[in-house]
C-alpha cells in the first residue's frame, strides 16, 4: 500500500523524506512524490516509477527547496485514477494553501467534488484524495485545528492524511482513520510515517495514532487530538526493533535474507514460550481463569499467508482434541458472514502487519458479539495489537520482502504453542503429546538450517522447472496448508499459475489439466498417508506431468515415483510444514530469480493491505 513520510525539524527535509520513502518501498507502489516547504511556498516533485527516479528530480529542485526544513513524501499504489504524474501525491489545493498526501480510500469523494465544483473550485486529478485536499483548503481560515476537525468529520472511508499549510512552515498535520500512521519526536524534530521501520533510525519511542485521532507535529513535539478537536494525552510505545534488522546487508534480496533468519525466529519463539518440554504462555496471554473449559468453539481468522498459518494451527488442534470445534476462516469472508460468536467462542486473529483491513474488521465484529479474542501480530503498536486485549507478538523482527517468509514461521510456531496452551488449560493435552511436539519443535531450527545448506540443490531444481507453464502443489492433511503457501509464494513472486490441492481432490477435476507442461509438486512425508498420496502422484504421472516430491530423508523409494525428489529432515507428524516451508520458499525464490522477477516488490502487490 502507499507509504508516507513527513519531517519537520532543523535538518534538510528532502534527504530524510526520500530515505524514509526508500525504507517503505517494500509496501508496494507505482508512483512517488515529495513536497517541500520552500521560501517561495510549497514546491512538489512527482514521478511515475521508483523513488530512485524521484531522488534525481529532487536534485534538480532549486537550492532553497533542498534547504527546506519541513516536507512530506508519498509512494502511491493507485486505487482511484490511473498511474500518472498528475494523480501522484502530494496534491495541492487550487489556492495553493494546502498540500497533502493520503493513504486509503475516501468513499464520498464524488459527493465532495460535486459540492466544491458547484462552489467554483476546479479539480485537476482523477483521485479521491484531491477531494480532501480542496475541502480542507475551503474550510481553512487560519485555524488549522478547526479546519482539520471539519475535514475529518466530512470524510467517509479510510484515510491516513499528512498535511502542510502554506502559512505554517513549521507544522505538519496528520489524521488517521482506518489506515496506519505513526509519529515520533526526537532531537528537535518530528516525524511521521506509514511504517515504523522508517523512523527507527531516529528513535524507538513511537506514537501510533489511534483510530479517529489527529496530530500536530512541530520540531519541539507532537500534540494529539480526537476528531472532535479535544486534546489527548498519548503514551509512546517502545519498539524493540533494530534498524539494522530492516537492512538488506550483503543479500541480493530481503526475501532471501528473511528466509535465512528462520532458524533464529523458531529458536526465539520456542525459548520464550516453553520450559523444557512444557508450554508456558499463561502469563503472556493472561486469559480469564477457566476460559478454555467454557469455550467449545475456536476460530482462527486471517488473510493470505497468515490464513495458511492458521490452517496449520487448525490441523494441530484437531489432531490433539477432536471435541473442540475449530475452524480457520478467511477474514474477508468472516466479516460478512453470520458467524458464531459469544461467550462460548474464542477467536484468534492473525496478522503479520497488524494493519490488514479485513482482519481488523473481523476482529471488531467478533468483539461486538462478545467473543473472546486473541491477536497474533509481528508489529508491536500496530492497530490489532492496540485493539485486541490479549495479544501475542510473533518474534520475527521487521519483514521487508512483500512475500511473507519468516513471519509465517513465526506465526506457525507461536500458533502451535498457543494451541497447546489452550488445550492444556482445557485439560485435554496429554503430557506425552506436549513433550513430543515441543521436543520436535526444539529440533526445528537445526532442520531448517540443514535445508538452507541445500540451497544449491534447490536452486538447480528451480532453474530446471522455471520454464514450466504452471504448478500443482498437492498433499494431504497437515500438508494441505503447505500446498497453499507454496502455491501462493510462486504466484506472488514468480507470477506463475500455481494451484494448491488436497491430493485426493485431483481426480475430481483438476487432473484434466495435466500434461507434460504442468509440474506436480507433491508432499509425501513418511507417515500413514504416504501410500495414499503416492497413488495420487501416480495418477498425475500417468498424464505425463513432471513430478517433484518433497519427501522425508531416508525415504529412498520416493525417487521411484518422481522425476526429482527434495528431501527434508524427519519431524513429528504435525511439524512437517515447519520444516518443509523453507525448502518451498527457496524453490519459489529461485524460480522467480531465474525468471528475473522483482522479488522483493512483486508487481501489483503491497506488503500490508490496509484497504478492503
Ligand atoms: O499482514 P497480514 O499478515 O495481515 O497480511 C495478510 C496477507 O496480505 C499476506 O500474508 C500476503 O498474503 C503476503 N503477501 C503473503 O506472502
Amino acid at each position: 500500500m502507499c507509504g508516507i513520510m513527513g519531517y519537520v525539524g532543523g535538518d534538510r527535509a528532502s534527504g530524510i523524506i526520500l530515505n524514509g520513502l526508500t525504507k517503505q518501498e517494500y509496501r508496494g507502489y507505482d508512483s512517488a512524490g515529495i513536497a517541500l516547504c520552500c521560501k517561495e511556498g510549497i514546491k512538489s516533485a512527482k514521478i511515475v516509477g521508483r523513488v530512485s527516479g524521484l531522488v534525481k528530480l529532487v536534485e534538480n529542485m532549486p537550492q532553497e527547496c533542498l534547504e527546506a526544513r519541513s516536507g512530506i513524501g508519498h509512494t502511491r499504489w493507485a486505487t482511484h485514477g490511473g498511474v500518472t504524474v498528475t494523480n501522484a501525491h502530494p496534491h495541492e489545493s487550487a489556492d495553493k494553501m494546502v498540500t497533502l498526501v493520503h493513504n486509503g480510500i475516501i468513499e464520498n469523494s464524488k459527493e465532495i467534488k460535486a459540492d466544491l465544483k458547484a462552489k467554483g473550485i476546479d479539480f485537476t486529478t482523477e483521485t479521491d484524495t484531491e477531494a480532501a485536499c480542496q475541502l480542507l483548503a475551503y474550510l481553512y481560515d487560519g485555524d488549522a485545528l478547526a479546519a482539520m476537525t471539519g475535514l475529518v468529520r466530512s470524510l467517509t472511508g479510510a484515510f491516513a492524511l499528512v498535511i502542510m499549510f502554506r502559512d505554517r512552515p513549521d507544522e505538519i498535520w496528520c489524521a488517521r482513520k482506518g489506515s496506519p500512521l505513526v509519529t515520533a519526536n526526537s532531537g528537535g524534530a518530528s516525524y511521521c510515517a506509514s511504517d515504523p521501520t522508517a523512523l527507527l533510525e531516529f528513535t524507538h519511542d513511537l506514537f501510533f495514532l489511534d483510530e479517529e485521532e489527529m496530530a500536530e507535529l512541530k520540531p519541539e513535539g507532537c500534540r494529539f487530538f480526537g476528531f472532535d478537536g479535544a486534546r489527548k494525552e498519548k503514551e509512546s510505545i517502545f519498539l524493540n526493533w533494530d534498524s539494522i534488522m530492516a537492512d538488506k546487508g550483503h543479500y541480493e534480496h530481503f526475501m532471501r535474507k528473511e528466509i535465512e533468519e528462520q532458524p533464529d525466529v523458531l529458536r526465539l519463539t520456542i525459548d520464550t514460550h516453553t520450559v523444557l518440554t512444557s508450554v508456558s504462555m499463561e502469563r503472556t496471554l493472561d486469559l480469564p481463569d477457566g476460559l478454555m473449559r467454557r469455550v467449545g468453539h475456536v476460530q482462527f481468522v486471517a488473510c493470505g499467508t497468515s490464513h495458511y498459518a492458521t490452517l496449520v494451527a487448525q490441523n494441530i488442534m484437531e489432531s490433539l482434541d477432536d471435541e473442540v470445534d475449530v475452524r480457520a476462516e478467511v477474514a474477508s469472508e468472516y466479516r460478512y458472514r453470520n458467524v458464531r460468536g459469544g461467550d462460548d467462542t474464542l477467536a484468534v486473529f492473525v496478522s503479520q502487519s497488524g494493519e490488514t483491513a479485513d482482519t481488523l474488521a473481523a476482529a471488531r465484529l467478533a468483539r461486538s458479539k462478545g467473543t473472546h479474542c486473541i491477536a497474533i501480530t509481528n508489529v508491536r503498536g500496530s492497530t490489532i495489537d492496540r485493539e485486541v486485549k490479549h495479544t501475542l507478538l510473533s518474534m520475527a523482527g521487521p519483514e521487508i520482502g512483500v512475500a511473507a517468509t519468516k513471519t509465517f514461521t513465526g506465526q506457525i510456531s507461536l500458533l502451535a504453542l498457543l494451541v497447546m496452551q489452550l488445550l492444556k488449560d482445557r485439560g485435554s493435552l496429554s503430557a506425552s503429546d506436549e513433550a513430543r511436539i515441543i521436543g520436535g519443535m526444539r529440533m526445528l531450527p537445526a532442520h531448517v538450517h540443514s535445508i538452507l545448506e541445500r540451497e544449491g540443490e534447490i536452486r538447480s531444481l528451480a532453474e530446471k522447472y522455471s520454464a514450466s507453464k504452471g504448478f500443482f502443489f498437492i498433499g494431504r492433511r497437515e500438508c494441505v496448508p503447505l500446498t497453499m503457501e507454496a502455491a501462493l509464494k510462486l504466484k506472488e513472486i514468480a507470477y506463475l499459475p500455481s494451484e494448491a490441492y488436497a491430493a485426493g481432490e485431483m481426480k475430481h477435476g483438476p487432473i484434466a489439466m495435466l500434461d507434460e507442461n504442468l509440474t506436480v509438486f507433491a508432499f509425501v512425508p513418511d507417515n500413514d498417508l504416504r501410500e495414499k498420496t503416492l497413488s495420487n502422484v501416480e495418477e498425475c504421472r500417468a498424464r505425463n506431468a513432471p513430478i517433484i516430491l518433497l519427501a522425508t530423508e531416508g525415504d529412498s523409494k520416493a525417487k521411484d515415483h518422481a522425476n526429482d525428489v527434495l528431501y527434508i529432515p524427519r519431524t513429528e507428524r504435525e511439524l512437517f510444514p515447519f520444516a518443509g516451508v523453507a525448502a518451498l520458499q527457496l524453490f519459489a525464490y529461485h524460480v522467480a530469480r531465474t525468471l528475473k522477477r522483482d522479488i522483493d516488490m512483486p508487481r501489483n502487490l503491497a506488503k500490508s493491505v490496509t484497504v478492503e
